[in-house]
């Protein structure tokens, strides 16, 4: 196997693989979905289309996650499967891309040799042209160790109307459960002309959503100096706020120590910015937070959640919680359904704690926990949350809310579903255009989602 370190230069050329197929799979998190437009898009300049069977595609493509355990195993488990019809149809070619491809690197050609390419988070614009030395050569492993900028290819988007925005990429935080920085890299921020611009370009295209990504998008414009001082992530904010034909702004994630004031007031004053957010609290424990090195405690983030809820009135709020951190106990555990009692989440993604390797909480192994303790708090903490997620929907009923409609529904043609500006999903019965807006009152409200009419 060949390791080639070439620069990355972005190649322009007659498209090589006209009608062949393609099947793109995608594990993990909105930064992933997003490379997997930017892959979709590379591939498709070069003549391919799109397939949605792996077993007959010219090219399976997975962009690969690491965040968990059995996200590994999926991968693996995929890859396992396709042997068989590689074996039946050895010309296909297979790819593997993404964060467990940097991560792993050799070692997925280790365990599954029938893979053809192999590329990391820092060269997926060179994809094509590893596809090339693949067919010409034999299998490739190219993992680059950093990117020297947040790369821009033209990104084949599924959904007309609404877009995401890379603002930044990597992460220089040190969760200590967290390998997304050792597979990210460090922090690097977009331009804000260039991101303004690129907002622009999607208006123009008829977008009037755009989700602005980074791993923590208030460390935006840190590594930035423009004309003498930092570019601030509220600035950015009011400027995408600014272009014409945007009306719904959201962003993803930001990190609960560095949320300040003037994002709060950027949001606020910015008519399209959605009353929505994301804030990961990860643990209730003041003792687990330290261990986990968020740098906060819970009641500096309860203060974080005030402070956002008093300049966004009607804010919905999301977060991540991890149970079994190594070490918890059930008193810390306690502490975290204070805080979810008090915080009053819309909606939470919960996680059992999964040792990654090279993090420093992989290490803690003395202190990991037995799986039927970390099961029953998993139950507990979902069954709390789904209690208040409920609550906090029935409150809606009655309501007449904005919904941008994502179109209609895969089960029920006479339905459609869409999502509002605090990114509640909702059904209502009609037969909506995908992208239009619909006024609908609400008169029913699960847990997960609300059910109304049009108003
Ligand atoms: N940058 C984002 C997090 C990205 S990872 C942020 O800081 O908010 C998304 C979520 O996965 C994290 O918030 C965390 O709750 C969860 N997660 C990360 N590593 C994990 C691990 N080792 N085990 C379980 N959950 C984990
Ligand atoms: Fe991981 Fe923490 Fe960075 Fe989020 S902020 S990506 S949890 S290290
Ligand atoms: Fe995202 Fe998974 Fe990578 S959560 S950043 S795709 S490890």
């Amino acid at each position: 196997m060949t390791r080639l370190l070439m620069p990355q230069v972005r190649e322009r050329r007659t498209p090589t693989r006209v009608g062949r197929t393609y099947h793109l799979r995608t594990f993990g998190c909105q930064m992933n979905v997003h490379d997997s437009e930017g892959i979709a898009g590379l591939l498709e300049a070069d003549g391919m289309v799109p397939a949605s069977d792996p077993d007959t595609a010219d090219l399976v493509v997975f962009n690969t996650c690491c965040i968990r355990e059995n996200a590994d195993d999926k991968l693996y488990g995929s890859l396992g499967m396709l042997k068989r019809t590689k074996d039946k149809r050895p010309e296909m070619l297979i790819a593997v891309g993404g964060c467990l491809a940097q991560k792993d690197r050799d070692l997925i050609h280790e365990r599954a040799p029938w893979v053809d390419v192999v590329f990391g988070t820092h060269n997926l614009q060179r994809v094509v042209s590893l596809l090339d030395y693949a067919e010409e050569w034999g299998p490739i492993t190219e993992i680059l160790e950093e990117s020297e900028a947040v790369a821009v290819v033209p990104a084949k988007r599924e959904v007309a109307h609404s877009a995401w925005v890379t603002i930044m990429v990597g992460c220089d935080n040190s969760c200590t459960f967290c390998i997304v920085p050792s597979v990210r890299g460090g922090e690097i921020s977009r331009r804000p002309g260039d991101v303004v611009r690129e907002v622009q370009a999607l208006a123009n295209d008829g977008v009037v959503e755009v989700t602005l990504l980074g791993q923590n998008v208030n460390s935006y414009g840190r590594d930035l100096e423009l004309g003498g001082h930092k570019a601030l992530f509220a600035d950015l904010l009011r400027r995408v706020g600014d272009v014409n034909g945007i009306h719904r702004i959201r962003y993803t994630s930001p990190h609960p120590k560095d949320f300040r004031e003037d994002v709060a007031v950027a949001m606020a004053e910015t008519p399209a910015v959605c009353e929505q957010l994301h804030m990961p609290l990860q643990s209730g424990s003041d003792r687990i937070l330290a261990a986990m090195h968020r740098g906060y405690t819970a009641e500096r983030f309860l203060a974080k959640l005030d402070l956002a809820r008093r300049h966004m009135p009607g804010l919905a709020l999301s977060t991540d919680i991890i149970v079994g951190f190594p070490g918890e106990t059930d008193a810390d555990f306690q502490f975290t359904l204070d805080v979810v009692a008090e915080a009053k989440f819309d909606s939470a993604f919960t996680f059992i704690y999964s040792p990654r390797p090279g993090t420093a909480a992989a290490e803690m192994v003395d202190e990991f926990l037995a799986p039927e303790v970390i099961q029953d708090r998993y139950q507990r903490l979902t069954e709390r949350q789904t209690a208040i997620g409920l609550a906090t929907n029935q409150m809606l009923v009655g309501e007449t809310i904005e919904v941008l409609v994502d179109g209609v529904s895969k089960t029920d043609a006479a339905m459609c579903s869409g999502r509002t500006r605090t990114n509640k999903l909702v059904h209502f019965p009609a037969a909506t255009a995908a992208g239009s807006f619909a006024n609908v009152r609400i008169h029913r409200a699960a847990p997960h989602f609300l059910v109304g009419e049009l108003a």
